[in-house]
């Protein structure tokens, strides 16, 4: 009976989704949002035009109560072991209750979620890498917005619908995609028993996993020098002009979460670097042949050397924080990892460091995660009863979320008006974050929520597991 009447009200949730308002005419210019189509690859990214709409977002009444599941996962299970299906399935609906029940969601967040053997599906075998992919989550789409410091960031679509905006940018079907390799490694479920010493808490890596997907996660990265980075700068809004053949340069974009970075030292907040590195375009102006020559007279612009002093503070232990809502205190932020040196792509910045954090009831969010002990044992162990920890919910309420704590939070304009730089037009086609590679330790078992890395000295042969973050 009860089982009759969920199946029902999904049935309406699916169906509902699908009822959109069709768009309304805006003479604005069109906004720019980006697509990460692939949760695998964070890096690429395409531009879509999402114009101004007045799309109707599943919201529900229930949420104020806290006890609904506001995430809506549509699960793609490649394996043909139904019982496991079920698991993975139930996995998504535990972290959709914890969520849930942290935050108040008011409009249903959708996910893309497949667990499929990626050897079999997409040739990830691994091979002679010995490089094995786990999976990974990200926002299906970022949107810009205009933030009241002046600067234009990208919001991942779930916490943009929270917002609630009458019109919006279009919104893509799914605002989280997350896919995992059921071949890849031995995940422990709940219920499964005694958990295996070389077994992870699937619920940890898909907790983990969604709050990047809510936007916790940091664009500061090296987008100039590829393999070798040494330049950290916010994304780059490089895009065709659509007149010439040429390269527009709107700007440095921060994600929502960078807006609260600080540096510890000084107690300035990193946007002031943004803006400084927006003067590049004082000088140069913003028209590039391609990619190479913006990269070729950033390099020999008196800006580049902000980025490669962001290198030595983001390599620099305890340096960066997050200042959350209704603090003016360098002693309330919360300590974002800077201590891994060389700096590692994705785990760097966008995770809490994991000294300060990792035996506080704030451990989600660390970059390594632990082999052997499941979620719910860590949780008690540390004499906490809420998974979501008090500083990471800080965090979420502070870039938008609201909680019951913290009902009203800041909410960024929809309308464009300027990035510091004068323009309107948001068209980027930048990179994303992937959370890669850390070192390992011989002998020993490294589970970063991003890599896996298994050195069998025996045999001398490495099997690397990559878990891609957003
Ligand atoms: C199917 O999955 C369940 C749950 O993970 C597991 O206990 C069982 O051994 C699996 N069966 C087969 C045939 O692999
Ligand atoms: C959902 O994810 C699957 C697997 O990544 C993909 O094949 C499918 O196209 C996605 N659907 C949408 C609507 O994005
Ligand atoms: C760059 O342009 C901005 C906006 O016009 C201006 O405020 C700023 O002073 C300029 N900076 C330099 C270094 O010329
Ligand atoms: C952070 O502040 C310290 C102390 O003022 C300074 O030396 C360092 O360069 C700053 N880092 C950045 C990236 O501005
Ligand atoms: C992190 O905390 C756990 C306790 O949950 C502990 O067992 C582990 O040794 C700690 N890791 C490090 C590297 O300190
Ligand atoms: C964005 O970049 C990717 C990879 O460099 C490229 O394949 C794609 O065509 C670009 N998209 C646009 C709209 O420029
Ligand atoms: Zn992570």
């Amino acid at each position: 009976m009860k089982e009759t009447l969920l199946m029902i009200i999904s049935l309406i949730i699916l169906f509902s989704s699908f009822l959109y308002v069709s768009p309304a005419k805006s003479n604005s210019v069109p906004t720019q949002c980006y697509n990460h189509p692939n949760p695998l690859n964070g890096k690429y990214r395409e531009a879509v035009s999402c114009p101004t709409s007045k799309q109707k977002v599943i919201t529900s009444n229930l949420a104020a109560t806290g006890s609904k599941n506001m995430f809506d996962v549509t699960l793609t299970c490649g394996v043909k072991n139904v019982s496991l299906c079920d698991e993975v399935k139930k996995t998504f609906e535990t972290a959709g209750n914890i969520i849930s029940s942290a935050l108040i969601l008011n409009s249903i967040i959708t996910i893309n979620a497949s667990f499929i053997d990626f050897c079999v599906s997409m040739g990830e075998c691994g091979g002679k890498s010995g490089l094995v992919t786990l999976g990974g989550a990200c926002p299906a789409r970022s949107i810009p917005l205009q933030d009241d410091d002046g600067l234009v960031r990208l919001y991942p679509q779930a916490l943009v619908k929270q917002f609630q905006f009458k019109t919006h940018p279009e919104y893509g079907p799914y605002d989280i995609l997350a896919m995992f390799n059921s071949a890849g490694t031995n995940f422990w479920f709940e219920g499964d028993g005694n958990m295996g010493h070389d077994q992870q808490d699937f619920l940890y890596v898909v907790l983990h996993e969604l709050i990047h997907g809510l936007g916790f996660a940091s664009n500061w990265g090296d987008y100039i020098n590829e393999n070798n980075p040494k330049a950290m700068t916010p994304d780059i809004a490089l895009v065709p002009d659509g007149s010439d053949s040429t390269l527009k340069f709107n700007g440095f974009m921060e994600s929502a979460f960078d807006k609260y970075i600080i540096n510890m030292s000084s107690g300035h907040r990193t946007s002031e670097i943004t803006n400084k590195l927006n003067t590049f375009a004082n000088e140069t102006g913003t028209k590039f042949s391609d990619d190479d020559d913006f990269n070729a007279k950033f390099k020999s612009s008196p800006q580049y050397k902000l980025a490669l002093n962001m290198m030595k503070t983001v390599i620099t232990p305890s340096s960066l924080g997050f200042l959350p809502h209704d603090s003016n205190d360098l002693a309330e932020a919360i300590i974002l990892e800077t201590h891994l040196n060389p700096y590692q792509e994705g785990s760097s910045v966008s995770h809490v460091d994991f000294n300060t954090y990792n035996t506080t009831n704030d451990f989600l969010m660390k970059y390594l995660a632990d082999l052997g002990v499941n979620l719910r044992t860590m949780t008690t162990s540390r004499g906490c009863t809420e998974i979501i920890g008090p500083k990471l919910k800080l965090i979420l309420e502070t870039i938008g979320y609201a909680t019951s704590d913290y009902p009203n939070p800041y909410i960024p304009s929809v309308t464009i008006t300027s990035n510091n730089l004068n323009t309107n037009n948001l068209n980027t086609n930048f990179s994303g974050n992937i959370e890669s590679v850390s070192s390992a330790s011989p002998k020993m078992i490294n589970f970063n929520f991003e890599t896996l890395i298994i050195l069998n000295l025996v045999g001398f042969i490495t099997t690397r597991y990559l878990l891609k973050d957003f």
